[in-house]
């Protein structure tokens, strides 16, 4: 077997769950067999998710991962100042590209930390971590694989020195409110005294960039919501149609959330074998698929305050398109 010259600061492991996570075949019998039709969205990142996910992120009109990227570049010797982290822990880190700008302040400001990154997408993190470590030459990192709807309290954090957990991508923002606060909260209930926590979050602005953003002239948007329909023919041997389907997303003012769904382009039924079952769906009927809910300031500090957070900096976009949080226990 080939090694890479710096495999051995990088390891794996899995994260049991804390609690009980539904199967991708329990989720479906609830979220399709009820109406509205609904799916959890962490099946979109399977190989094939994950690289349309990177690639939207490219696009000109998804404009959070660009403008993100701009306020790490531009704040990170500040945040690593005021967090001092002996370790990074970040949820939902993808490709982790974004986080290159923290472990880049770490470089220049010599405060060398580890990285755990914790992610359900094995495949796309660990080819980061293996680039991470080859590009850090200080670098260990620690990839957890696993469900962080699971819990955070089988995460193995035993390590002594100060934390920052970082949640980045407004990856919070696809959290129902209840549970975008119940997840705030189980992140500040294992943060220690000075630990931090780096949040980035998409703000309220105006319905024509909000619904581009969420549906790319390339296609690239409807390709990755298309997706999971592939995912569950894959996994549930599941029979949808999925070039019939049409991508929407739609702005929800009232709820100040895009929606994003998918909608079927004629009659058809769709066997669902692993269920036991089939469903009819009629020409125009909808799956709910994502709900990415967008911020104002003060949203944001409720937000925070009801998990027993307190805002320590509030880094903010030009013309505030996007808050990076960094937050304390109260
Ligand atoms: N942080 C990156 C990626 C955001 S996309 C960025 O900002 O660009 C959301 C990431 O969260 C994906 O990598 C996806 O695999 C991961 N993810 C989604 N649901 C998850 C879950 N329940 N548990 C762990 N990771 C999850
Ligand atoms: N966290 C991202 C967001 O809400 C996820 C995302 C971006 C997404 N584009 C999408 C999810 C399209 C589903 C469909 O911005």
């Amino acid at each position: 077997m080939l090694l890479s010259p710096h495999a051995n600061r990088l390891v794996s492991s899995r994260v049991a769950p804390a609690r009980p996570v539904s199967s991708l075949l329990e989720d479906a019998r609830h979220g399709l067999l009820q109406r509205p039709r609904t799916l959890p969205p962490k099946y979109f990142y399977d190989d094939r998710g994950s690289r349309l996910f990177e690639a939207i992120c490219q696009t000109p009109e998804y404009y959070p991962s660009r403008t993100e990227a701009a306020l790490l570049s531009a704040h990170a010797d500040s945040i690593i100042e005021q967090a001092a982290p002996a370790h990074l822990l970040e949820l939902g880190s993808g490709s982790s590209r974004k986080t290159r700008h923290l472990l880049d302040a770490c470089d220049r400001l010599g405060r060398p930390c580890g990285y755990w990154p914790f992610d359900v997408s094995a495949g796309m993190m660990l080819d980061a971590g293996a680039a991470l470590v080859a590009d850090y030459a200080w670098l260990h990192v620690h990839a957890l694989i696993g469900d962080y709807t699971g819990g955070l309290s089988g995460l193995p954090l035993r390590q002594a020195g100060r934390r920052l957990i970082v949640f980045l991508g407004g990856t919070l923002g696809n959290f129902e409110p209840a549970d975008a606060r119940a997840m705030l909260r189980e992140i500040a209930t294992l943060m220690r005294g000075d630990d931090g926590l780096l949040v980035g979050l998409d703000r309220v602005k105006d319905r024509a960039r909000l619904e581009a953003a969420y549906d790319d002239a390339d296609g690239m948007t409807a390709a990755f919501n298309g997706n999971v329909l592939s995912v569950l023919n894959r996994e549930l041997g599941a029979g949808f149609p999925v070039d019939t389907y049409r991508h929407r997303a739609v702005f929800d003012e009232n709820k100040a959330r895009i929606e994003m769904r998918l909608v079927a382009g004629h009659d058809h039924r769709v066997q669902l074998p692993a269920l036991d079952t089939h469903i009819d769906m009629q020409a125009g009927e909808e799956i709910l698929t994502e709900v990415s809910y967008k911020f104002t300031p003060a949203s944001i500090e409720a937000l925070l305050r009801e998990a027993g957070l307190t805002l320590t900096r509030h880094y903010e976009a030009d013309g505030g398109d996007y808050s990076l949080l960094l937050a304390k226990r109260a």
